[in-house]
């Protein structure tokens, strides 16, 4: 049995040469990075906690460019790891090895907006926080916000299939996304890049890029559908004294807040069991306050939440979400983090924090839970101050048989990278599991992209 934390094995890929370079520096003069200082940041991921040894980082500014890139990596047997902001969470986005690192940052161009149909089309490596602010000039808005926001890229974010903080109310990239334009292995360009509504000639071949972590191929350029910006924003922080309380605000904010209710998201803490933050998105200031105050008067006087602040203003609204978003950095301060990302039916997100904790005793510094309930999807982050073996032993399979047992997903929403692909089998069967395979052979035929990602060991 493979051990899903074993390192894979260096597959037979060609080492980079002088002439490669040269041929790098042709198509990007400038922009072929190989200053070992420079190259530090993009060989290690976010978290701090996986490193490869890529030589060289190219930065390419056109589709065209990619097509090249890919076209020589292809004939030469050289292996590439697409990068887009560096902020996944599964090892997913820096090389194990010395895979070329493929940079998007570069490639952030606005292609064009429309604002009677809400479809804006840019390059893969816009930052998601720019696109944000490009369309609230204009009275939309992005249909995904993650706290991430400041570094990652829509190419990342749908390379992810990312989730975040508004798929309550606008559902997944899945459904957002109308088109892509994505380079293929050998170089060739799918232009994919629809920018209709409704679209049923053939398959829908963009959906397989979404969620593949640049494993089938680079995505170039998006277009996504945008909604309006809503007139009138609420959020509310509220204290909750036991999750089965938190459930049954849920259910009471669904029915009385109905189609303003925009996010439902929780943490726990040491200073109150729980807090749920509340956002509503309306047309109508009055109307969404007033069911606000009803909803709140009703949690309140049956007493399903302890305490609580409501914000309209935008400062007070940003420093409300802000206490959410910045969980994942807090936690960085304690040591090191097991990130566990898993999707459940909604009342049994919490059981699995709860049962770690007595798993784990006083081996882990602390289990801490946090995540969308509106998605059924708890965030289990197990820290201590250093990496720890016996630690992650005491976790895996342990945080993955339980997942498994209640027909749970091992990832929701970030994917499985490096540091889980060999654990895909807990939520995917040996059929599917074949036919990714099959599919990866199909598109990247010598498996120059992204390798030791996604899938597991035994289908490459
Ligand atoms: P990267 O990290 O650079 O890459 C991620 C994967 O996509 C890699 O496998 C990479 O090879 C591939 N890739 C990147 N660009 C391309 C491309 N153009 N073509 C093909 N493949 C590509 N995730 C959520 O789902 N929900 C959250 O709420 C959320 N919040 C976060 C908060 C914080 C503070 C942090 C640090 C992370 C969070 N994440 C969240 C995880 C992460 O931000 C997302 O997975 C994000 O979508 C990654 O985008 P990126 O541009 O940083 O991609
Ligand atoms: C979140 O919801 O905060 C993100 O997915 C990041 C994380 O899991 O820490
Ligand atoms: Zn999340």
């Amino acid at each position: 049995k493979v051990s899903p934390s074993a390192a894979p094995q260096r597959l037979s890929f060609s080492r980079l040469t002088q002439d490669d370079l040269a041929f790098f520096k042709k198509v990007l003069p400038g922009r072929t990075v190989t200053d070992p200082d420079l190259l530090e940041s993009s060989n290690v991921d976010w978290l701090k906690s996986v490193k490869g040894s890529s030589e060289v980082l190219l930065r390419p500014e056109t589709t065209e460019e990619v097509s090249q890139i890919l076209s020589y990596c292809y004939s030469r047997n050289l292996a590439i790891t697409p990068q887009g902001g560096n902020t996944g969470l599964v090892g997913g986005s820096v090389p194990v090895y010395d895979e070329i690192i493929l940079s998007t940052a570069q490639m952030n161009k606005i292609l064009g907006f429309d604002s009677v149909s809400g479809i804006l089309s840019c390059q893969a490596g816009c930052v998601l926080e720019n696109l944000s602010l490009y369309l609230e000039e204009r009275d939309f808005i992005m249909p995904l916000d993650l706290g991430s926001k400041g570094s990652c890229q829509i190419g990342g974010n749908i390379a992810t299939n990312a989730g975040g903080l508004r798929l309550l109310r606008y559902g997944s990239l899945r459904g957002t996304v109308l088109g892509l334009e994505v380079v293929l292995a050998d170089g060739r360009v799918l232009d994919c890049l629809n920018k209709l509504r409704k679209d049923n000639t053939g398959y829908d071949l963009k959906q397989l890029f979404i969620g593949s972590e640049g494993t089938l191929g680079v995505i170039t350029a998006v277009s996504i559908l945008c909604p309006p910006k809503p007139k009138s924003v609420n959020v509310v922080f509220l204290g909750c004294e036991s999750f089965q309380k938190l459930l049954q605000t849920f259910q009471l904010c669904k029915g009385m807040l109905g189609e303003i209710l925009s996010a439902f998201e929780f943490l726990d803490s040491e200073y109150c069991p729980f807090y749920i933050v509340i956002e509503t998105s309306g047309s109508d200031s009055t109307h969404d306050e007033e069911k606000l105050h009803n909803f709140l008067e009703k949690a309140m006087t049956s007493s399903l939440v302890a305490d609580g602040t409501v914000a309209t203003e935008d400062a007070k609204m940003k420093t409300l979400w802000s206490m959410r978003e910045r969980v994942t950095e807090a936690l960085t301060h304690e040591g090191f983090t097991y990130k566990y990302d898993i999707s459940l039916p909604v009342e049994q997100i919490y059981q699995l924090v709860t049962d770690m904790r007595s798993h784990l005793g006083t081996q882990a510094k602390s289990v801490v839970g946090y995540g969308h309930v509106g998605d059924g999807n708890v965030h289990l982050n197990v820290t201590s101050p250093a990496k720890d073996p016996a630690l992650l032993a005491s976790i895996e399979p342990f945080v993955y048989e339980w997942t498994a047992q209640r027909q749970g997903s091992i990832s929701a929403e970030h994917g499985l990278g490096l540091k889980k692909r060999n654990c895909i089998y807990y939520s995917k069967g040996r059929p599917a599991v074949a036919l990714m395979g099959d599919i990866k052979a199909m598109l990247d035929p010598k498996g120059i992209l992204n390798p030791y990602k996604t899938l597991p060991d035994d289908v490459r």
